[in-house]
């Protein structure tokens, strides 16, 4: 019998577990969590009135997430002795924030569905929530992802676009995960609510691209009031809203691109850019196709996968190390993928 049983072991072990990418649906919890979405939405709700700027703050974690090794809350992991996670990686340190949210969301959930819903897909259903809370398209969302069992800094230092990104460094970049230009643009739009550092944009209020003066797309009205917020040699941590209406989920993101009135470089140079261009305008004046495409993007976005081996994390923080290795596999291969 000991024998049969570490056979099956050794068996187990041999899967390639690469080969489980996970089948993502929308009723994924129906029978094992039928309140999930609810109890996300709940908390969510609560920590926009708490904080309106928080849910934006979450919703830009799956970016973060998914483009790194997929949608597999490697994002959330702290780092340890032996591992360097993606939170203080370049685009995330002093950046990301929000994190007590997930938490907050993450005990809820354990409270009601112990060791029943991944972290990956949290985020997933607080970034849709995030976007419906401030006004944005409501859509359903795909679940089914497991957590990772670590994390990558330095993949997310090669892998994260900078706010010195120009648009065909952002095509490329999002072409390599299968995302259109029309995806990045309509993804992009995200930037609808939210703010940004004077650390992220300074470079272009005093020195774009090394010349010593500014960038000579940002709209002069506009630059003035960047230039009072960011001086020159002034505290990097201050912040500006990335659109006009930074706690509506609209199509003012690009009405400002038009207008000259982008935050980032990454965002102006989107309708600088010829390939880029007619999106933003086509989106500027039809909020609507604005919002299909980007519910479409944040689908495709969703989809992104590493194949890797995963778990059900307890905390999205801490990768359940102290498990045994078997105990995953199981874990794994009795998923009922719906
Ligand atoms: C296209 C490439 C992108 C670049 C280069 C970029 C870069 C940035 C930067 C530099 C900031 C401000 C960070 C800071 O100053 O601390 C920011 C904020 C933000 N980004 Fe992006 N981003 C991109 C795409 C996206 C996507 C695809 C999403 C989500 C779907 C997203 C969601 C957000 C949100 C919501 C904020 C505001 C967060 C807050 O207020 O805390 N971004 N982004």
């Amino acid at each position: 019998m000991t024998y049969t049983l570490f056979f099956f072991f050794l068996f187990l072990q041999s899967l390639d577990l690469s080969a489980m990418a996970a089948t993502l649906g929308p009723k994924f919890y129906s029978e094992s969590c039928p309140q999930a979405e609810f109890i996300v939405k709940d908390v969510m709700k609560k920590a926009m009135k708490r904080e309106p700027r928080s849910i934006a703050s979450v919703m830009r974690l799956q970016f973060h997430d998914c483009f790194v090794n997929g949608c597999d809350a490697s994002l959330l992991l702290d780092d340890t002795p032996n591992m360097l996670g993606e939170k203080l990686a370049l685009s995330n340190i002093n950046s990301l924030r929000s994190y007590e949210v997930v938490d907050e969301v993450k005990e809820a959930l354990e409270r009601e569905c112990p060791g029943v819903v991944s972290c990956a897909d949290l985020l997933i259903m607080a970034a849709r929530d995030a976007v419906v809370l401030s006004g944005g398209p409501n859509w359903e969302v795909k679940l089914g992802r497991l957590d990772s069992l670590t994390a990558s800094q330095e993949d997310s230092n090669q892998i994260m676009p900078s706010p010195r990104s120009n648009a065909t460094y952002l095509i490329d970049l999002f072409s390599r995960f299968n995302l259109s230009v029309q995806d990045l643009v309509a993804l992009s739009g995200s930037h609808s609510i939210g703010k940004g550092r004077c650390f992220s944009i300074v470079f272009r209020l005093y020195n774009q691209s090394g010349s010593g003066k500014p960038d000579p797309t940002i709209e002069p009205k506009f630059r003035e009031k960047l230039d009072k917020l960011c001086p020159l040699g002034g505290e990097g941590n201050v912040t500006g809203d990335l659109d006009a209406t930074p706690e509506i989920f609209d199509n003012q993101y690009f009405k400002d691109l038009v207008n000259g009135r982008g935050f980032l470089n990454s965002d102006q140079t989107l309708f600088t850019c010829p390939i880029t261009r007619e999106y933003v305008r086509e989106f500027s004046v039809s909020q609507e196709k604005f919002f299909k495409a980007f519910v479409e993007g944040m689908i495709k976005m969703g989809d992104l996968q590493s194949g890797r081996p995963g778990v059900i994390r307890r905390d999205c923080r801490v990768a359940n190390s102290h498990r045994p290795r078997i105990e995953v596999l199981f874990e794994t291969s009795n998923r009922k993928d719906k």
